[in-house]
């Protein structure tokens, strides 16, 4: 093989992931394993049931990646594993099950930052040049950052409670749209786009949260709090019971996409602005990258594209399956260490397997 070939392994959360990457962004074979279906009859994750699911599955997932590539693990340069931040009990089974491999096949490890890779995974698409700025928003991420190299990150904002995807995920289940029949499939977030597109945003006014807050950071359980005060309203007012669908439904779901588009969009405005005020970024031709399962919400990406526009960026979004979970941006993360000769280890003695 002329090309530098990486295994990326991902167990961090409820996906069981892995592709075969190779140094010109080619991917040679990939695999997925999805908990979705048993942790949404559990009404979340349970930790020790994620880690009994990846046990089952790990072994076939990687040998099915291996196999769509027609590659042996002796072709691999390097096996590349999430192995933070994520729930332990997870990222536990892909590190072991990868320790294993790199012990038996003899190849270099490298510890993979789930974040780094989400935010690098635009590499791979698109020829972005370092640095640019990255908005990462899903279901557990919440995050703003200049991304000055592969792993050289200057953290601009996080949430200071749940990630908005989270919250959206929650408006959702309160207003019960799993019972609305043009929903019923999708997941919270998208559900709150689609019935959105059907309300009135100005019905509700609802006040960005942290507007006095002169910083980066983002909170969504206030908003959360405002819009579960105004549902019990309604509920009052419309005489329904809970658990069944309010006829302002759907402009309490455009309200709810509305602020959360206006906070998202004025937390990053002014990341931009401080980023081209310090010579962060280039004052002419500076790229932001959304990611995450929220950012494939149209009414959000619009938010942001005005953003970019004022303050002449360039936004740019990974397609929607590189924007959630996936093995292949670890994999990426891996050639992207691979070249820039970063955090390669021969030698893993001492790497704690699984947590007890
Ligand atoms: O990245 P992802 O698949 O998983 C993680 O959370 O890591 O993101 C899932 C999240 C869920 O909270 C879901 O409600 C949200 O992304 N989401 C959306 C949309 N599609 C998915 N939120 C807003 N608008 C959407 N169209
Ligand atoms: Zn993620």
């Amino acid at each position: 093989f002329p090309h530098k070939l990486v295994l990326g392994i991902e167990t961090s959360c409820d996906d069981t992931a892995a592709a075969v990457v190779d140094d010109a962004g080619h991917v040679l074979g990939e695999a997925m394993h999805s908990q979705t279906e048993v942790h949404l009859k559990t009404g979340g994750i349970v930790p020790p049931v994620a880690q009994q699911l990846h046990r089952e599955n790990i072994q076939r997932i990687v040998e099915e990646t291996l196999s769509a590539s027609s590659i042996s693990p002796r072709d691999l340069s390097a096996i590349a594993t999430t192995v933070k931040p994520g729930l332990a009990l997870s990222l536990g089974v892909g590190l072991s099950f990868s320790l294993q491999l790199v012990n038996q096949f003899k190849k270099p490890f490298i510890p993979i930052h789930h974040m780094e890779a989400h935010a690098l995974t635009i590499r791979l698409t698109n020829k972005v040049e370092f640095p640019f700025l990255v908005l990462l928003i899903s279901g557990g991420h919440c995050l703003l950052a200049l991304v000055r190299g592969v792993s050289d990150f200057l953290l601009l904002g996080k949430s200071l409670d749940i990630a908005p995807g989270d919250m959206l995920d929650k408006v959702a289940r309160r207003l019960s749209l799993i019972k609305h029949p043009e929903c019923s499939t999708m997941s919270g977030g998208k559900a709150i786009e689609h019935l959105a597109k059907q309300g009135n945003r100005f019905h509700f006014t609802i006040n960005p949260p942290m507007q006095n807050v002169k910083n980066c950071d983002f909170s969504f359980t206030g908003l959360q709090h405002v819009i579960d005060r105004l549902i019990k309203h309604k509920e009052k007012e419309e005489g329904v019971e809970k658990g069944q669908i309010l006829s302002s439904a759907a402009d309490i779901a455009a309200a709810v996409q509305h602020t959360t588009a206006c906070h998202l969009a004025k937390r990053t405005h002014r990341a931009i602005l401080f980023c081209k005020q310090k010579n962060l970024l280039s004052p002419a031709d500076a790229v932001l990258v959304v990611s995450g399962g929220v950012a494939s919400n149209l009414y959000i990406r619009r938010a942001l594209e005005i953003v970019a526009n004022a303050t002449q960026c360039t936004l740019l979004c990974p397609p929607p399956r590189l924007c959630t979970d996936n093995g292949i941006m670890i994999a990426w993360n891996g050639i992207e260490r691979l070249h820039a000769g970063l955090g390669i280890l021969h030698d893993v003695e001492g790497i704690r397997y699984e947590p007890k």
